[in-house]
This record gives structure tokens, sequence and C-alpha cells, in this order.
């Protein structure tokens, strides 16, 4: 069962990411999305949604709050937020995070964020600084679990002997950008080091911005504000992945993309990837990544043809 280490966090495989609420997925959509996902998540698990004070300025926040207030759902669900205090002189200063969480505790409706990431690096402020205010938060009930996005391994390090020398809990988790074509900077650098820490990965851009999804191919026009990023995998690199992950979808009767969401939940220290959809038939087509399950052969294809 996916679980965050060191946690009492039990989540689903899938973990929903919200960036697109109030951006690509109007507020009627987004409901229709999280009433899908939370229907497909079996009782046991949570389903887990992941979103961020800087999605539309907190508007991605607001619509999950007043989907979770409407449907009484808070209990259920595992809200993962971000404090991203954006254009600020030291945004991960205590002042500028405890202000923030505030702000996405409105936004939400809620009394506590279950895992609050520092959204990016601040190397402006010691760490010393933000790990206590993150266990400030943590201490008042506000915050279950901090954690890190876009951190150096390097700094993960840092924040590591930081967080033992002040006898504080730390970062319990990483979110990386991690996927089947982009594997290096994850692999090669972090993986060792969150493996050392025992951290859990939630990896974003779990399917290439849509690439996965094998609906970019030469010559295709893609109607999304994500294609000119997403179309730049078109390639030789990214048409052997593609390849791969459509002879393995074949061979299981599912779709490209939950192929390359359960190849990515299958890799050392993954806990669940985080991906997208915005409308309930592109969502339907990343659910059966909760019951797929590859074999040795088929995952150790997906990682040659990615290499
Ligand atoms: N920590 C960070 O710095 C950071 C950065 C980025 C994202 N994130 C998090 O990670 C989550 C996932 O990233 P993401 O949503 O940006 O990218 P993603 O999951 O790699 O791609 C999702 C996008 O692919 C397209 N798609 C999904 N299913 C499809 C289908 N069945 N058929 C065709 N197209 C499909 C949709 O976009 P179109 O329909 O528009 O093509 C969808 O929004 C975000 O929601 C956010 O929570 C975090």
């Amino acid at each position: 069962m996916p679980q965050i280490p060191g946690t009492d966090l039990t989540v689903s495989d899938l973990c929903l990411g919200a960036n697109v609420f109030g951006w690509t997925a109007d507020e009627a959509t987004s409901f229709a999305l999280l009433d899908r996902y939370e229907d497909a998540t079996p009782g046991t698990l949570a389903p887990f949604v992941d979103t961020a004070e800087m999605y539309g300025d907190g508007r991605s926040e607001q619509i999950l709050g007043g989907w979770m207030a409407e449907r009484s759902m808070r209990d259920r669900v595992v809200v993962a937020t971000k404090a991203s205090p954006g254009r600020k002189e030291h945004p991960l200063s205590a002042p500028e995070i405890r202000a923030a969480a505030e702000r996405s505790l409105r936004n939400l409706r809620t009394d506590r964020i279950d895992l609050y990431y520092a959204h990016y690096d601040d190397e402006s402020t010691p760490l010393e600084e933000t790990l206590r205010a993150m266990d400030e938060l943590v201490q008042a009930g506000k915050v279950r679990h901090a954690a890190a996005s876009n951190y150096s391994a390097k700094r993960l390090v840092e924040a590591r002997e930081t967080a033992d020398r002040l006898g504080v809990r730390g970062y319990v988790a990483l979110q990386p950008h991690y996927n089947l074509v982009e594997r290096p900077a994850y692999e090669t650098e972090l993986r060792d080091v969150v493996a050392a820490q025992g951290m859990g990965v939630l990896p974003y851009f779990s399917l290439a911005k849509g690439f996965l999804t094998g609906k970019y191919r030469a010559g295709e026009r893609v109607d999304s504000p994500r294609a000119p990023k997403a179309s730049a995998y078109v390639g030789e690199h990214g048409d052997r992945v593609l390849a791969a992950l459509e002879g393995v979808a074949g061979e299981t009767g599912t779709t490209m993309a939950a192929v390359a969401l359960r190849w990515l939940a299958e890799q050392p220290t993954v806990v669940a990837p985080i991906a997208s959809a915005r409308s309930v038939e592109q969502l339907a087509d990343l659910l059966p990544v909760l019951d797929l399950r590859l074999t040795d052969e088929q995952r150790q294809r997906l990682t040659d043809a990615s290499a």
C-alpha cells in the first residue's frame, strides 16, 4: 500500500494534480474530476490531491476547498499544498511561511494541511529558519508533515543535517520533476539522497505535460496551452519511449498514460506519481494505473527504451 515513509499517510497510487483547477478545467469540471477520482479510490486508501497557493493565485486551492466542504470530504482526502510566496525577497522566511500557510488554510476551508511543501528552495533564508517555521506549524497542528519540492541533492542533505541538529522532523518527502522522458536528474542525483534519508517521492509532470499519453506526434497539432513545451519531447528518444508504451499498453489492454504512470509508481523511492487531467474522459485513461501491474520484462523494456 502506498505510504509516505515515516508518516501515517496511506494514499492512492495516483495523486491527482490540481494545477488544472481554475486553469484548463473550470470549477464544474474540477468538481466532476474530483468526484470521479474519489469514486475510483479504494476505501482503505485516501484520495490524494496536490495543489499549491501559486496555482491560479489561490483559485486551485479554493476549488478543492469548495469541493471538500460541499461533499463533506475533508476527513477522507489527503491534501498536499505548497508554500509559494513568489516574488518575495525571502520567500521561505518564517513570516512568509506563516502567512502563506494561513492563506492556504483559508482557501482550502480546513484547519490542517496534510503535506505542506516548500514549493521552491530559497537559498536567501537559512534552512534553520525555514525548518523551524515548518515545525512550528506542525506543533500547532496546522500542518501534519513538511516536505520539499525542487530541492537539489546538496540542499536536501543540508536540510537533513539542519533538522537533526535542531531536533525537528524536517522534510518527509520530495516532489521532483521525474518521468519516463526526464530520468537523469532524479535518478543520478536525488534518488540516493532520498533513499538514504528514508523520504518518500511524489514525482510531478508524471505524464511529461501530456506527451506520454501519446497525443504528441511529429506533424500533429495539439490544442493545449501545454503544447509548446510538451511537443519538445517529439524526436528520436521520445518516439522510442512512445513505441514501448504503446507495446505494453497493447499487451495489458490499457492506455499508454496508465502504463507510463505505473512504470513511475514502481520505481524505487516513488510513493505515487502526480498527474492531472482536464476532463473526466482524460481522467478515465489515467485511472487504470490503480489496478495495473507490470511484469519485470515489461518494466525493463520501458526502462531500456527511455535510457
Ligand atoms: N512542484 C512543482 O514545481 C510542480 C510543477 C508542475 C506540476 N506540479 C504538480 O504536478 C501535477 C501534474 O503535473 P501537470 O498536471 O502539470 O502535468 P502532467 O500530469 O504531466 O500532464 C497532465 C496533462 O496531460 C494532458 N492529459 C492528461 N490525460 C490525458 C489524456 N488521457 N489524453 C490526452 N491528454 C491528457 C492534460 O493536458 P492538456 O489536455 O492541456 O493537454 C493534463 O492536464 C500538477 O497538477 C501539479 O499538482 C508540481
